[in-house]
């Protein structure tokens, strides 16, 4: 059963919600549209749909109806009453989808705190409903007492998971940390479920990893080195899919895990170049970009399946989007070398040319600078040593300084690590003289 979101039923519509259906092992018999202005109060689709409702299910013995938006506990109950049959709305399947997807430790503690704050709300809902109709010390039903208690436990529930998560989260932003600290740049690809991210993944990596024609296949972060030519070794991760009308508990309950997004120094924004609806799809994950707070993270759209849309792989310029964007076939493979290619260029456009002299005896530190950096120019000086001089980036500098033959007075020019990457200071000029 889908109701219209923006005043219109669109065969798109249907498709994601049957597709969401079918990804929690449901078997879809029908699909019914309705557009209301505003939802009815006891019945969200008014007694007359409802009615053709109850004669659908009827009809095809079908016991499950899924409502393609939130519902209210009152609303739900009416509902199964007219229908005589399961009614769910769309955060619940959401949150089916998110158990059955569930591996990690981190992965199911975040789905059933998700799931518990959902059913709360309901619970607490139900409770001031009967709270009302207490008459007083004595009247207490035996329902409101176990309402109570199942309030308690779940309370007392959620917060257990709270500090479990919190600890997850903890050694999660250990991990970052030393990331950072390893001055490996980190690129998280993003975008709306089902358009092939994971795909991408496997064909940018050469990995393995499970895609399948499945909405939230990918929930755990996963993440490969991925040398990129000319540039050098980035962290590539896989995360989970945005959807329209995410439910706010699950975004909540994910937070961690979307601090992997937040905390990127590059985003890939995939979009399915073969779905009519690829604008909205990019907008709503503008939204959870936004609600994450990393719309500020440079960042490289996707616009993947062309072999399907049958547009041509490469770069083109999109009315959309400010810079270039890359039509790619993670299928056919067709624009991955670009995406490559492009991601390099993108990350290197923060380099700017350093200087280094050290001994010739250290070839182990030459080799080490050839692999990070771009060399673009090398000689030997009067006193045999090596000049070098390299195109870097504020980790590309940290990485070089961590090398162990490495000292600080090997540079001639060295970039200005912090605060800002673009900005250079020459040696010996005290920091005021900064040029870019
Ligand atoms: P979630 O993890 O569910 O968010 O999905 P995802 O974005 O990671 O997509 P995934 O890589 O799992 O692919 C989803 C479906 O799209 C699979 O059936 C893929 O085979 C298919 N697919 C991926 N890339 C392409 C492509 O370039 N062309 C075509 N035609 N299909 C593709």
């Amino acid at each position: 059963m889908h109701q219209g979101r923006s005043g219109r039923v669109l065969e798109s519509d249907f498709e994601e919600l049957s597709g969401l259906a079918k990804s929690a092992g449901a078997m879809v018999v029908g699909c019914i549209g309705a557009t209301r202005r505003v939802p009815d109060a006891g019945t969200f689709v008014g007694r007359g749909k409802a009615q053709k409702i109850a004669e659908w299910v009827a009809a095809h013995c079908a016991d499950l109806v899924i409502i393609d938006q939130a519902i209210s506990p009152v609303q739900e109950r009416n509902l199964e009453q007219l229908t005589k049959c399961r009614v769910i709305d769309r955060t619940r399947l959401i949150l089916d989808i998110f158990a059955l997807r569930a591996q990690t430790h981190e992965g199911k503690l975040q789905v059933e705190l998700a799931q518990l704050r959902h059913l709360s709300t309901r619970l607490v809902r139900g409770w001031t409903h009967l709270e009302r109709q207490r008459g007083g010390i004595g009247l207490r039903g035996p329902g409101e007492t176990q309402l109570e208690t199942d309030r308690r436990l779940i309370g007392l529930r959620i917060r257990h998971l709270q500090t479990r998560l919190s600890k997850v989260g903890l050694q999660r932003s250990l991990r970052r940390h030393r990331r950072k600290r390893e001055r490996v740049p980190t690129v998280a690809i993003i975008g709306y479920t089902n358009t092939g991210k994971s795909s991408l993944f496997n064909k940018l990596v050469d990995a393995q990893i499970y895609c399948a024609d499945q909405l939230f296949a990918t929930l755990d972060p996963t993440m490969r080195r991925l040398e990129l030519p000319g540039f050098g070794p980035v962290i590539l991760s896989d995360t989970v899919g945005f959807i329209q009308g995410l439910p706010h508990a699950l975004v909540q309950a994910f937070l961690s895990t979307l601090e992997e997004v937040s905390s990127a120094d590059f985003l890939l924004r995939v979009a399915d170049d073969s779905h009519p609806d690829v604008r909205e799809q990019e907008a709503e994950v503008e939204k959870v970009l936004e609600e994450i707070g990393a719309t500020h993270i440079p960042s490289l759209v996707i616009r993947n399946k062309c072999d399907a849309s049958g547009r041509d792989a490469g770069l083109f310029k999109g009315q959309w989007h400010p810079g270039p964007a890359i039509r790619t076939s993670a299928r056919t493979g067709d624009g991955i070398e670009v995406v490559k290619t492009q991601l390099a260029r993108s990350l290197s456009s923060a380099r700017r040319p350093c200087v280094l002299r050290f001994p010739a005896s250290h070839g182990r530190l030459r080799a080490r600078i050839y692999a990070l950096a771009t060399v673009n120019e090398e000689s030997v000086t009067e006193r045999g040593e090596v000049l070098i001089t390299v195109n870097v980036d504020a980790p590309t500098i940290g990485r070089i300084e961590n090398e162990p033959d490495f000292d600080s007075s090997y540079w001639v020019e060295r970039a200005q690590v912090v605060p800002d990457p673009v900005t250079f200071v020459k040696k010996g000029s005290s920091g005021a003289k900064a040029c870019s």
